[in-house]
């Protein structure tokens, strides 16, 4: 049996995250386009501006750690995706919409979130502070993404449409 090591893991879990990441950059526009709310409309096209940056920090690890940039599919997040672009194709007409779009978008920064704590921590544990530094700050930017969408979806999407399912 071959022995596989944590840096065989973190550049398994690289690729993984290399492929979600560029997904997601190819979904923010749909789900941009799902919304009429400008403040969430704002949060995902912000986002995807971000989301590029994300992308060119993680070639920088690969280039760190001496690998080609590569994906390895990552069914997890097209799982992710595909209830999204569900939501959209179901209550893409009604006006609970705003509130599927947000809690689709925290899908994706949760899972997010998870994968870079792993990675950041297993960068440390290998020694590699600089590439756990330059996770880190594709982290903080998905948390604030994340923050974001909560504070949108409780003062401009969740009253709205329990006012107008109400009415
Ligand atoms: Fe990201």
């Amino acid at each position: 049996m071959v022995q596989k090591t944590l840096d065989d893991l973190f550049l398994a879990q690289l690729k993984d995250i290399y492929y979600a990441e560029k997904k997601i950059y190819r979904t923010l526009p749909k789900m941009a386009k799902a919304t009429k709310v400008p403040e969430l409309k704002q949060a995902f096209t912000a986002h995807r501006e971000e989301t590029q940056g994300h992308v060119e920090r993680l070639e920088q690890v690969f280039e760190m750690i001496g690998k080609r940039a590569q994906t390895k599919p990552c069914e997890a997040i097209n799982g992710i995706i595909a209830e999204g672009e569900e939501t959209i194709e179901d209550f893409g007409e009604t006006a609970a919409i705003d509130t599927g779009l947000v809690a689709a978008g925290q899908a994706v920064e949760h899972y997010e979130m998870a994968r870079y704590g792993a990675l950041i921590a297993w960068a440390k544990q290998l020694g590699m502070s600089k590439a756990a530094a330059l996770l880190n700050e594709t982290l903080q930017e998905e948390m604030k993404a994340d923050k974001l969408l909560t504070e949108i979806g409780a003062t401009k999407v969740d009253k709205m449409a329990t006012a107008k399912m109400a009415a």
